[in-house]
């Protein structure tokens, strides 16, 4: 079958799909996005996402293109269209199309809105969390306000690229500190040698994790010892267990962290009871 895209209140065969050249969002990468989970049908965490997409455009004070409802309407619509049930569904909004300048284009240029849905196996995520996945580290080459899902995801994408050449999964930014902020699409976490689970607080170099957001209930309901803190590689390394977390990873057990295998080299139980909790409490 082939996928359809929604591009500006239309739907359109992706394969043909287009936008303006001078869309902000292809010239300078003024633009924002969420990525939704979706399983039988529903949109995991979908308030959380539309909650943290509006954040996002208030930040960049890039103007609502339509209402929540209408935006909702226009993604389950995207869903029904590509008959995805259970897999992926991407949002975009951008500053619109202008003339190309630096600067703000005047008030009036409607925003771009982009929807695609692809759809995924839930058992080809649950092998690999069967398996856990590699991390490695790298130094933080982001800019200052990872809290804004900003489309300008050039050094994510390079830390991805630079983890697939090391035969790894995830790649975990490490900052000026020594600290590990995030990975370069999701969160992370460990659980440390006497059983605390332990993730980065909330401040303006990391996402806010709906998924981590998600998983800090499920620790609650499984009443495990949690610490909001920063950690560096070495405790990373030193740990018991750990894990990342995101919309389309869950979360996802992590056995290796650069050379050192985590604990003894599978899964832990707690990466797993979350993964299963998160995935029963959605
Ligand atoms: N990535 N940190 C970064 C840098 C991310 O890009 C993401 C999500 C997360 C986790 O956020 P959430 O739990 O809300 O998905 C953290 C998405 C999935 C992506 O870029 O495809």
């Amino acid at each position: 079958m082939s996928r359809v895209a929604y591009v500006n209140g239309r739907f359109v065969p992706q394969r043909g799909a287009a936008i303006n050249v001078e869309d902000r969002g292809f010239q300078f990468a003024d633009g924002v996005y969420e990525v939704w989970a979706v399983q039988d049908g529903v949109l995991l965490d979908e308030d959380g996402h539309f909650t943290r997409l509006a954040r996002s455009l208030r930040e960049l004070a890039i103007e609502r293109p339509m209402s929540d409802a209408a935006l909702r309407r226009a993604a389950f619509e995207t869903l029904r269209r590509n008959r995805v049930r259970t897999g992926l569904l991407y949002l975009q909004i951008t500053r619109g199309v202008a003339p190309r300048d630096h600067a703000f284009p005047r008030p009036g240029v409607r925003p771009t809105v982009v929807m695609t849905a692809k759809g995924l196996k839930l058992e080809d995520s649950d092998a690999r969390a069967a398996k856990g996945v590699a991390v490695i580290t790298l130094p933080e080459t982001r800019w200052a306000r990872c809290d804004i899902k900003s489309v300008s995801l050039l050094p994510n994408v390079l830390a991805k690229q630079a983890a697939r050449a090391a035969g790894a999964y995830e790649a975990w930014f490490v900052d000026a500190d020594g600290l590990v902020t995030e990975g370069s699409s999701s969160n992370a976490w460990i659980v440390t040698a006497d059983g605390v689970l332990v993730t980065r607080p909330l401040t303006a170099n990391i996402l806010a994790g709906v998924t981590r957001a998600h998983l800090l209930r499920c620790a609650e309901l499984l009443q495990l010892r949690v610490e909001e803190r920063a950690f560096t590689p070495a405790e990373a390394k030193a740990s018991r267990e750990a894990f990342i977390s995101s919309a389309s990873s869950h979360a996802m057990p992590v056995v290796r962290i650069d050379d050192a295998v985590i604990g003894d080299g599978r899964p832990g139980p707690v990466a797993q009871a979350l993964r299963r909790t998160y995935l029963e409490t959605t």
